[in-house]
């Protein structure tokens, strides 16, 4: 049996024979790339549900059985035993490190803590209210004003330092995108500490007293960078890869990627799910909301819930979940919105029109609940998605760059305006 699909143009009778390219693990694609040559037509997909924009070995999903793998490894032995930092590296090598691998790269993300202090001028012009997505954005990409004509992005060795550039820098430029909008100076990396402690310094540290962060937030932290790291070819992923096939400054890939995952529809849901959850107010309310998410009628959609990929738990929200519940206990902390949240999560699943639409809680879902307690502010869950996220993007931009297909993504459409015609010269207009 050849390993191709028939594609018959009913209105002329013309067919043509497409590949079918079979992956390691999912579904087979069908490769269309001669489609319009053969046929004179495109194919029609709005929102990618059914196009597969590129081969990649990083991370694989499956949304009926709720899988998540990074490199092959699924994501609940990685959040149980690895790192934020080994994540990174095995997302962009490909392989867990040994000791000396990790040591360096370690030490490797350790040498771009910094940012240029020039930059730190940059923030002052946002407005004091500003969204911190906002001001991450702008940052990352005028730091590619510092690297531009230094970093040749065919070189794979200034491609890898790239990434330990970006991976190294955004805990300090999400640490000033918080202490801007609550006017503490900036406190600089401090390389005697962990990855995750020396953000969590930077963010929370007061000039008057000792700051010591708790191990149980430490974790939780890392936890959360490590379930936000990579996720297949999601929309900010796309928008990277996209904006790198125009040979684009690489920060200006990534800051493009935090323009895309704002979204509420995407990384933004995180914050909204909290702005949705101190709406609700009250267990009681919830069955008022859960109906408004159904009427057709009402724009309103439960944040959290949802996704393109998966059609069953989202393995992360199982994860968020569980340590959000141990977090609470261990930091003795009571958080009504935990209560409304679970309350939720019951409801919603027992309803005909969730169970019928396969709409589970997502990463978004409890995620902003973690953060809370470890008093992080909902303006920021969304720069922390992106401060994590940052790794998978540049994994996707690293691996893009070196494949044996790279060409500019140029997507087609269906044109559905006007038929030819004249100008009227404005005198001569009804
Ligand atoms: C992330 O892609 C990724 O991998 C993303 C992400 C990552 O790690 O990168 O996982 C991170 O972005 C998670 C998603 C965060 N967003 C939200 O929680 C926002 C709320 N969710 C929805 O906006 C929605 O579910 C999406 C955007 C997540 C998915 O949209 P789809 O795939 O286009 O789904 P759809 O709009 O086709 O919905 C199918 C049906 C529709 O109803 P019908 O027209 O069939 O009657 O389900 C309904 C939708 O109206 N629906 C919802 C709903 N989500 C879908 N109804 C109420 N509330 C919701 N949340």
């Amino acid at each position: 049996m050849p390993d191709t699909v028939t594609i018959i143009d009913n209105r002329t009778g013309k067919q043509m024979e497409c590949p079918v390219l079979t992956g390691v693990m999912g579904p087979p694609v069908i490769d269309i790339k001669h489609l319009y040559k053969e046929l004179g037509m495109f194919t029609y997909d709005p929102g990618y549900g059914a196009t597969a924009s590129c081969k990649s070995a990083i991370t694989y999903l499956d949304g009926e059985q709720g899988v998540l793998m990074h490199r092959g490894y699924p994501i609940e032995q990685l959040a149980e035993q690895s790192t934020f930092l080994e994540v990174c590296y095995l997302l962009i090598h490909g392989e867990l490190p040994n000791k000396r691998e990790m040591d360096e790269w370690e030490a490797g993300i350790k040498t771009h803590t910094m940012t240029h202090e020039h930059l730190s001028r940059f923030y002052t012009g946002y407005r004091y209210d500003a969204h911190p997505m906002s001001i991450m954005g702008g940052v990352v990409n005028a730091i590619a004003s510092y690297y531009h004509n230094t970093t040749d992005i065919q070189d794979r060795d200034q491609r890898l330092i790239t990434a330990k550039r970006v991976i190294g820098k955004m805990p300090n430029i999400a640490s000033k995108c918080y202490r801007y909008a609550v006017g503490l100076p900036f406190v600089y990396p401090d390389n005697s500490k962990s990855y995750v402690e020396n953000f969590m310094n930077m963010t929370f540290s007061r000039p008057c007293e000792k700051y010591t962060p708790s191990p149980v937030a430490v974790r939780a932290l890392d936890l959360l960078f490590i379930l936000h790291a990579d996720h297949e070819q999601n929309a900010s992923t796309s928008t990277v890869r996209l904006a790198g096939s125009a040979e684009t400054n690489p920060f200006a890939c990534i800051a493009a990627g935090i323009a895309t995952l704002w979204g509420k529809a995407h990384g933004g849901a995180n914050e909204a799910v909290i702005r949705m959850l101190e709406e609700i107010g009250h267990p009681r309310n919830i069955q008022k909301y859960v109906n408004r998410a159904k009427d057709k009628d009402d724009s309103f959609r439960l944040m959290g819930f949802g996704h393109r990929v998966y059609k069953n738990y989202d393995p992360r929200a199982t994860i968020i979940r569980k340590a959000c519940h141990e977090l609470l206990v261990e930091m003795n902390l009571n958080q009504p919105m935990f209560e409304i949240a679970m309350e939720l999560e019951r409801i919603a699943l027992e309803d005909e029109y969730f169970i019928s639409r396969k709409l589970y809680p997502n990463v978004d879902f409890y995620s902003g609940l973690i953060y809370q307690a470890l008093n992080i502010p909902a303006e920021m869950f969304t720069v922390m998605f992106a401060l994590a996220r940052s790794a998978g993007w540049l994994a996707q931009w690293m691996e893009l760059m070196e494949d044996d297909e790279f060409r500019i993504g140029r997507p087609r459409q269906l044109y559905t305006g006007k038929q030819i015609r004249n100008y009227v010269p404005l005198n001569k207009r009804p």
